[in-house]
């Protein structure tokens, strides 16, 4: 039987600068997504890369006096190194450099000029050099770009436009039609109230003020503006439009592409309408997350408060970072990063809930019953009742909140299970009853330390597709193999095998940090 597929992508990055930790929560969430997907059996493939021209690119190459082809090459170095640190598992790596994407870009541009969506005009507006756009006068917020807030020129130009007049309709029906398309939906609706519904503009698609992009092929004085040659990176990496297409014809449409809001309004409108134009189905899901955020506002190097990954991985641990950004971001929202913020979740649900459960679970089976886990003995009594009912809730909910990119919540979910865990420790107190002489109370300590170690496998299962090193360290340490770890075996509770040797003494997963010192530390590396 063929099995399900699920495309994923994350948008290209520019290559304009070091990664900080907002492109690695795109792609962290991205992986993870796929993941899970992996781990439920679908036939997942993940995209990610770069879009490497355009003006600021070549601004930026000149500056540091070498090509822009240099420039890219150096860059993308850089962000398949940092992928690799992250443990990223994409499937493919766009340039949009590349000659696979170029001559197809000239292609597409062509079509659409055939057809008669793309037209030759001249262009008067408001430009914003960093972002690339125009904007007419009533889109400007107080005079300055309304997606940066910086200053903006009049320029006029020889221009081709697409017709998205032409596509108004189609689109507005497109949305009614399938009103999730976009999440989350307050998203959808701000987008649609404030662009579609008042009327879409002529989109200008070339520039002839500089030259490091696509050439059109008709007119190479043009370069296709970068918009069209950056969204049409996720169909050209799967072999869109040339002899080799069997990628595309598999996994198209995505079934979830991954977008900061500030790009939604590229991938709400344009991306859809110039897939239209192409007769070619739409995407079936765009998921848009909000911003890290810094007390002070954006991150960015001039206030001295950007935070890089790497500096966070290599004094933290990949899983810690990765934990954090997946927990610490909420749904669609914005949110401060601090470094309080970071140390404490270290420290209170690694350390304490998740670290302490399995440390508590292994001295507790040496101490008390050899090391092996034991049999599921005796009557099931209230707490194992509840605490099992527990366990199934939140791998419910876990399912739910990954169905929807609820991401954040699903991992709280996963720790609710450590904390209903050790909740349990304190109530049923196995010293007590391992204490105790009589039979039943024998019978309940293995229960309960069965139902430990059933609980600790459950959780080393979900934390899979965000915390793999975790999961398997956990994992490891109780003896669990591998086929005991499967997305099936979460169908019903009780999987874990009893009679297995547990480790004697476990490292531990996270250790504790100092809060001020670590606090003054990642502080000092902001500043750098
Ligand atoms: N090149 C375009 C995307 C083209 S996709 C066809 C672009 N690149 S970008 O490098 O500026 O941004 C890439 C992604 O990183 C966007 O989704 C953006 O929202 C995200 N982020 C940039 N800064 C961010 C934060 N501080 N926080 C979270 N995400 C952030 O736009």
């Amino acid at each position: 039987m063929e099995r399900k597929t699920f495309y994923v992508t994350t948008p290209i990055y520019y290559p304009s600068g070091k990664f900080h930790i907002g492109t690695a929560y795109t792609t962290v969430l991205a992986d993870t997504m796929k993941r899970y997907k992996k781990q439920k059996g679908y036939d997942t493939y993940m995209l990610t890369g770069l879009d490497e021209h355009g003006q600021k690119i070549q601004d930026i190459a000149e500056k540091a006096g070498i090509s822009p082809q240099q420039h890219v090459d150096n860059m993308a170095e850089e962000a398949k190194k940092l992928w690799k640190k992250m443990d990223i598992q994409y499937d493919d790596f766009i340039r949009t450099t590349e000659e696979r994407h170029v001559k197809v870009v000239e292609e597409i541009f062509e079509k659409l000029l055939k057809q008669g969506d793309i037209y030759k005009g001249e262009y008067e507006g408001w430009y914003c050099m960093p972002c690339e756009t125009y904007f007419t006068e009533t889109q400007l917020v107080d005079g300055k770009c309304p997606d940066c807030g910086r200053e903006v020129r009049k320029m006029k130009e020889e221009a081709y436009f697409f017709n998205m007049k032409k596509y108004q309709d189609k689109l507005i029906k497109f949305y009614e039609e399938n009103p999730d398309f976009i999440e989350p939906v307050y998203r959808k609706n701000e987008l649609f109230n404030n662009f579609i519904k008042p009327g879409l503009e002529d989109l200008c698609v070339s520039r002839t003020s500089f030259d490091w992009g696509v050439k059109v092929k008709s007119d190479p004085k043009h370069v296709i503006y970068v918009w069209l040659d950056a969204l049409t990176n996720y169909i050209t990496a799967l072999g869109y439009g040339t002899e080799h297409d069997e990628k595309y014809k598999k996994y198209w449409p995505a079934d979830l592409q991954i977008v900061g809001k500030d790009i939604i309004r590229f991938h709400g409108i344009y991306w859809p309408i110039f897939l239209m134009a192409l007769g070619l189905p739409l995407p079936k899901k765009l998921y848009s997350h909000g911003f890290i955020m810094m007390k002070d506002g954006k991150m960015s190097k001039s206030k001295g408060n950007v935070v890089y990954p790497e500096m966070l991985i290599d004094r933290y641990g990949l899983d810690a970072t990765k934990y954090f950004l997946l927990r610490e971001f909420p749904y669609g929202q914005d949110t401060i990063f601090s470094p309080e913020g970071f140390v404490e979740r270290f420290n209170y649900d690694l350390c304490n809930d998740l670290g302490n459960l399995l440390n508590r679970t292994i001295g507790m089976m040496n101490k008390y019953v050899g090391g092996i886990i034991p049999e599921n003995k005796g009557q099931k009594n209230k707490e194992d009742a509840e605490i099992e009912q527990l366990v199934e809730e939140k791998i419910h909910e876990f399912e739910q909140n990954m169905e929807t990119i609820h991401v954040s919540n699903a991992i709280e979910n996963i720790f609710q299970i450590i904390s209903r865990s050790n909740k349990y420790i304190d109530e049923t107190m196995p010293w007590t009853l391992a204490k105790s002489e009589k039979e039943e109370d024998k019978e309940k300590l293995q229960s309960v330390l069965y139902h430990l170690a059933e609980n600790l496998r459950i959780v080393s299962v979900l934390l899979e597709s965000s915390m793999e090193e975790t999961s398997k360290k956990i994992a490891k340490q109780l003896n669990i193999e591998e086929n005991e770890l499967t997305w099936d075996s979460l169908q019903k509770y009780g999987k874990v095998k009893a009679g297995k040797q547990v480790i004697e003494k476990g490292e531990p997963l996270f250790v504790r940090l100092d809060r001020e010192e670590e606090v003054t530390y990642i502080r000092e590396k902001m500043k750098k």
